[in-house]
């Protein structure tokens, strides 16, 4: 059992958090945002995370799980700190670590003698250096420790990670870390700084490029009369290839790809190589948006300009409530340049919810949101979606046009209730 100290509370700090504090260690949450301390204090989660509020529930309740809005109390028992804070989008690409060093900087005088701080923020190459400069302790060892969680079932992705990967030149440090994680069991890589520091860049970068590949793909399948889900298939099969992450969709977005492949383009380019390839890659994705939103045009009969569009799904994906960077909000911001009123229902998004434009008028439900459309667009995919009873959606909507982005709706019971489907990858 370790004392672990876990600076900033969202998406990665509460679950690396509550999952620790579920193995056996000593946990302590620091946030700067006392309103989210205080929740958690009281055993609220504030984000949806599958098992999270279980979890959270069973630390307070057996005291191995505290928080504070007071990071240097947090750390000043602690073995182990771990840097959850953001690592926004800088101005030029960049991730910008002001977060990083302000969290480092507040903490650096508490740290026990001998503390080990490990960033797990994602965090450009050099970054060890970064925070060590930012502490100023020669007693003090920093290790990188990315993070690889999926939102959504990021519970089960820490108590089952594919990997932990430890960067540290120290070796003892390096195994400290990589200690903490004994009762998972992982595939334990332990490396220098720099190359942890790049495996999470880099399996970002690959992973939006096969989304960015089977867009293009889904595409041309469009054009020539193939159907994506079974190219995608066939391709997937192939076990140099797999499967994972071949699904078409409206474009990626999320917390993390959009800010991260840039970030990486960026440290291409200060390293002295121009990474086309990762450029076309997001080059791709925002020609996809655009893409999305010409056939929800061409559905409305060529002109958006005062047409109603439906909107079914506004989170960058399933089971999350997390709308940064959402490919629904990139469509629906293109519809509404064009002139469209946009209706958008999604089932984690509450009315008047921070985050959404207002522009984006917000239904409380899905067949609600259809009310006077001419068009439905499926953007998310929620699998109560699914379930909707086209007939339902019928009557609320005189219009008979439906694009499924998602390629979640069963195209032949909504063409025998008279709509016409156009899917993602398929020429309908
Ligand atoms: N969300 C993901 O799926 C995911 C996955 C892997 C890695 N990451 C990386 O992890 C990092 C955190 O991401 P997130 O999604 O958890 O962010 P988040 O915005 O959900 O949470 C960050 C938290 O840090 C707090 N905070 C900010 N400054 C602080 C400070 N000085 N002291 C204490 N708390 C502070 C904020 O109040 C917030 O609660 C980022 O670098 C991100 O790229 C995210």
């Amino acid at each position: 059992m370790s004392r672990i100290a876990i600076i900033g509370t969202g998406y990665v700090g509460l679950t690396t958090g509550a999952c620790m504090a579920h193995l056996g260690h000593q946990v302590i949450c620091a946030d700067v945002d006392t309103k989210k301390v205080e929740q958690l204090q009281g055993g609220v989660v504030p984000i949806l995370e599958y098992r999270l509020d279980e979890l959270v529930a069973e630390g307070l309740a057996n005291g191995r799980l505290t928080f504070t809005s007071d990071s240097s109390l947090a750390v000043s028992d602690a073995e182990v700190v771990f840097l959850c804070v953001p690592t926004p989008q800088g101005d030029d690409g960049s991730a910008d670590l002001s977060y990083v060093q302000a969290a480092a900087t507040t903490i650096a005088a508490a740290l026990p003698h001998e503390c080990i701080v490990v960033n797990k923020s994602t965090v450009p190459v050099g970054s060890t250096k970064v925070v060590e400069r930012a502490i100023r302790r020669s007693d003090v060892r920093v290790v990188s420790n990315p993070e690889f969680l999926r939102e959504g079932s990021a519970v089960d992705d820490f108590l089952h990670p594919d990997r932990v990967v430890v960067g540290c030149d120290d070796p003892v440090a390096a195994r400290a870390v990589g200690a903490l994680y004994d009762a998972v069991r992982p595939q334990l890589i332990i490396t220098d700084p720099a190359s942890a520091e790049l495996i999470k860049y880099a399996a970002n970068a690959l992973l939006a490029t096969k989304l960015s590949f089977v867009n293009a793909i889904a595409t041309i399948c469009e054009q020539v009369g193939a159907d994506i889900d079974d190219v995608v298939v066939g391709v997937g099969y192939d076990t140099r290839i797999g499967p994972g992450f071949l699904r078409p969709g409206p474009g990626w977005g999320g917390s993390c790809f959009p800010k991260d492949t840039r970030a990486l383009a960026r440290i291409a380019e200060d390293a002295g190589y121009d990474f086309g390839l990762l450029r076309s890659v997001i080059e791709a994705n925002l020609q996809q948006f655009d893409h999305i939103t010409s056939k929800i045009r061409t559905a409305a009969g060529g002109s958006l300009s005062g047409v109603t569009v439906a909107i079914w799904g506004l989170t960058f994906k399933a089971r999350t409530d997390d709308l940064r960077d959402s490919p629904a909000l990139e469509v629906a911001h293109r519809l509404l340049r064009e002139g469209a009123i946009v209706q958008a229902f999604d089932p984690t998004v509450p009315e008047h919810r921070t985050g959404v434009p207002e522009t984006i008028r917000l239904a409380d439900g899905a067949v609600r949101a259809t009310s006077g459309a001419t068009v439905l667009a499926v953007l998310t995919e929620w699998d109560e979606f699914k379930w909707i009873d086209p007939t339902e959606v019928a009557a609320a909507m005189p219009g008979r046009h439906v694009v499924d982005g998602r390629n979640i709706l069963d195209r032949a019971q909504w063409q025998r209730n008279g709509f016409h489907v156009a899917s993602t990858g398929r020429s309908s």
